[in-house]
């Protein structure tokens, strides 16, 4: 028996290399290893407030970006979250045995909140118990995520013990898994910043989409330092971020990179980048064309992969109902 998969990604601003580098690439790639499920998370969005509308569309465009970064629907279940009811209920049931001070420590809510300030949400205080609903209504083994969500997927482990050590073996605890390259891709603007989706400064961050000559213009802006030397050092994190994006679309080792621009100026290596990320991109960006270009295609995997999800997360809401005395 393969081992399960779950993911999930927000439908919310523009899809970015951090995504495809630290976590949808190698959803694809990984895909005939595993048992997968994949979820375009709407309820964890809502938790800073939307655009209705965006929504909607946004859900489309993630799908056609997972579809044309390889994602199979035959080989992988791709769901909306708000399309299976499980998720919400198995939330708030969590929310009953997870401790709040558990929540309080998780580090992107104390960035988030802080952004925020009194308009922060309940919900955003929440969003790892959603998350944790996420992940345990599919007796998932690996959750595969960028370096940002491992506290979330720690917390998720932590509750499924809790909860099997008053109930018995009612969950699978899962384990996340980060990639060793490229787990936390920076902003270009300012590389000591994860990349966001939602950052909206116009050179922090490549999206999937962007046009050639944006990529172009955005690497050839990207922040460095006044050193010269193209070399893989991490005290100097601008050039360090281009050079990990440059190892991750190339597959090439540290060493044949740097031998590559030795005596080469940061200028030259920020047009080589530039090139590597435009034909990286390319296949991937005339496939979603392709996609989306076919009416009623996405709606109809969409609607596909909630069928399939729907029965398992029964089950297990099932199970769990049966354990705490509801139902
Ligand atoms: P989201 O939508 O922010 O990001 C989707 C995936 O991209 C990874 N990622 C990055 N990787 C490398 N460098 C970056 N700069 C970068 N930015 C984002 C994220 O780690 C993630 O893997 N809470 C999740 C969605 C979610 C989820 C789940 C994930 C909801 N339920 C259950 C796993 C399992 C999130 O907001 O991801």
């Amino acid at each position: 028996m393969k081992k399960r998969v779950f993911s999930g990604i927000q439908p919310t601003g523009n899809i970015h290399i951090g995504n495809y580098i630290g976590a949808t690439r190698h959803w694809a790639a990984d895909q005939d290893i595993y048992d997968n499920i994949f979820c375009i998370v709407d309820l964890h969005a809502i938790t800073i407030q939307q655009d209705p509308k965006q929504i909607k569309s946004k859900i489309r465009e993630v799908t056609g970006l997972l579809l044309a970064a390889g994602i199979d629907p035959q080989k992988s279940i791709v769901f909306v979250q708000s399309h299976v009811h499980e998720h919400s209920e198995l939330a708030w049931i969590l929310n009953c045995f997870i401790p709040m001070g558990w929540m309080g420590r998780m580090t992107q809510y104390k960035e988030k909140s802080s952004k925020q300030k009194e308009q922060v949400s309940v919900g955003l205080f929440d969003y790892p118990a959603l998350m944790a609903a996420d992940i345990l209504l599919y007796d998932t083994d690996v959750v595969p995520v960028g370096e940002d969500q491992k506290q979330h997927v720690e917390l998720t482990r932590d509750a499924a013990l809790r909860f099997n050590n008053i109930y018995g073996d009612i969950f699978t605890v899962p384990e996340p898994r980060i990639a060793e390259i490229g787990a936390r891709i920076m902003g270009l603007d300012d590389p000591t910043k994860k990349m966001s989706k939602s950052e909206e400064a116009p050179n922090h961050a490549i999206a999937l989409l962007d046009p050639p000559d944006v990529i172009q213009k955005k690497i050839m802006r990207a922040t460095t330092d006044s050193e010269t030397t193209v070399v893989f050092d991490e005290k100097r994190p601008g050039i360090y971020n281009l050079l990990t994006i440059y190892k991750t679309f190339t597959g090439e080792k540290d060493k044949d990179i740097e031998a590559k621009f030795a005596g080469k100026g940061y200028g030259d290596f920020k047009k080589a980048l530039a090139e590597v990320v435009i034909e990286g991109l390319r296949p991937l960006q005339e496939r979603y064309q392709k996609i989306t270009g076919e009416a009623g295609y996405i709606d109809k995997v969409l609607a596909e992969g909630a069928a399939k999800a729907h029965p398992l997360a029964q089950k297990t809401l099932a199970k769990v109902q049966k354990a705490v005395g509801l139902g």
